[in-house]
């Protein structure tokens, strides 16, 4: 899977000194559908090895090598066997269903292997500061996959804020979705997925716009979900629909350390095109940045900046900026700036200290719509 096919749709610095001149030896936790944008980009890279493999489905690991022509791979049938007949591996990618996020990186991590974590980062709170907890513990990297931090329309939204432009940011609207675009597989089931529309693409809207802000403590949150369209055959195909047991609609009104009020909401599908654009409101301008399917890759068109100028109303539009070709797709940079942060003892390029808030904010919106009311995001020290 390409760049191309999925746009589609302070922690202490480390050094490490085994891999210096060598090679550095990597193991592919999970060889599902996300895998092969990991191995794609891995077999990209010279001074990269992929030596372990582990899936839960026999033979599916083997052939998923075997399809991309990577040789001298050992193949184990589940992560725990891998990671401890292989002492020597560098980095894991965990590339497996949300349910097992935690289980896999905290196992790696134990065992002093750094890791590159799909996103979204787990399932609950507590499985997130378990995972912190055994990074902290264990002094290896880990960083969690979110390729549109390396594109440059998502870091121009940051730039904005960053400079000052807008003033104090008070109110922000996200989220995104689609009209029809339930996926299927392990996308739908709590045994695998754990959380619907909320963790799989939810997670890419809260992390733009809380990135851009300099990730703020969420304190409370009222969360709602719904699955009124993936349980239904008349929206979801039959064979998936009974499968179906996640949300595939989610809203919420947050608020966030420094007087910030996030207003999200996020659909697989719904009666509409878009539920709006991303708007953060300031006190000295605004900035609109039109709604996608997904933000898993860039921002939906040109960005609108309104203030006013001498007294008049303008806005001013940002254009969509082009990535430079010569970093490789947003995939490949999500992966070799893990790799450079391990060879180089830099930190994690997106650190777990950042994306253990955006978890909490999934968690606190499936915990409040459960219990009907707002409730307060409690999350214990690291
Ligand atoms: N960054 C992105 O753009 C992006 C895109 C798609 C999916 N994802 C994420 O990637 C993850 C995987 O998605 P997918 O579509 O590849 O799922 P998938 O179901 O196709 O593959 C997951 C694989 O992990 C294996 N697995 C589960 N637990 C394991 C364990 N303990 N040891 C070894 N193997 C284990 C399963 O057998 C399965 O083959 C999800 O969390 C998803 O949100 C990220």
């Amino acid at each position: 899977m390409s760049d191309a096919v999925l746009s589609q749709f302070t922690q202490e610095i480390r050094k490490e000194t085994k891999s210096v001149g060598k090679k550095m030896k990597v193991g592919i936790i999970g060889t599902g559908w996300i895998a092969e944008a990991h191995i794609e980009s891995y077999k990209t890279m010279p001074d990269v090895e992929v030596i372990a493999a582990a899936d839960l489905i026999p033979g599916k690991a083997e052939a998923f090598m075997r399809r991309y022509g990577v040789e001298g791979v050992r193949f184990y049938p589940d992560h725990l066997a891998m990671l401890e007949a292989e002492p020597t591996l560098d980095a894991v990618s965990v590339c497996t269903y949300n349910r097992t996020h935690a289980v896999c990186t905290i196992d790696a991590l134990n065992r002093g292997i750094n890791v590159l974590l799909e996103k979204p980062m787990c399932v609950t709170t507590e499985e997130a500061v378990d995972i912190c907890r055994a990074e902290k513990k264990s002094g290896k990297l880990l960083s969690i996959g979110f390729q549109p931090r390396f594109d440059v329309n998502m870091q121009m939204i940051k730039r904005i804020v960053e400079s000052g432009e807008l003033g104090e940011v008070y109110y922000i609207q996200t989220g995104g979705g689609r009209r029809r675009g339930i996926p299927n597989s392990t996308f739908i089931e709590q045994k695998t997925a754990g959380i619907g529309a909320l963790g799989d693409i939810g997670c890419y809207s809260l992390d733009m716009v809380l990135n851009a802000v300099g990730y703020p403590k969420p304190l409370t949150v009222s969360g709602y979900i719904s699955a009124f369209f993936g349980a239904n055959p008349l929206y979801n195909n039959p064979a998936d629909a009974v499968r179906f047991n996640v949300d595939d609609f989610a809203a919420a009104f947050v608020r966030l350390e420094g007087g910030i009020i996030l207003d999200f909401r996020i659909a697989w599908a719904m009666h509409v095109d878009s539920p709006g654009d991303t708007i953060l409101f300031g006190t000295k301008a605004a900035l609109r940045i039109p709604a996608t399917d997904c933000w898993n890759g860039s921002v939906g068109g040109a960005m609108t900046l309104y203030r006013d100028v001498a007294g008049e109303r303008t806005e001013t539009s940002i254009p969509i900026l082009e990535n430079d070709p010569g970093k490789g797709g947003l995939f490949d940079q999500k992966i070799r700036s893990f790799l450079d942060a391990i060879a180089q003892g830099k930190p994690a390029p997106v650190p777990s200290s950042q994306i253990l808030y955006n978890q909490a904010i999934i968690d606190g919106i499936l915990k409040s719509s459960r219990a009907g009311k707002e409730i307060e995001i409690v999350i214990p020290e690291i």
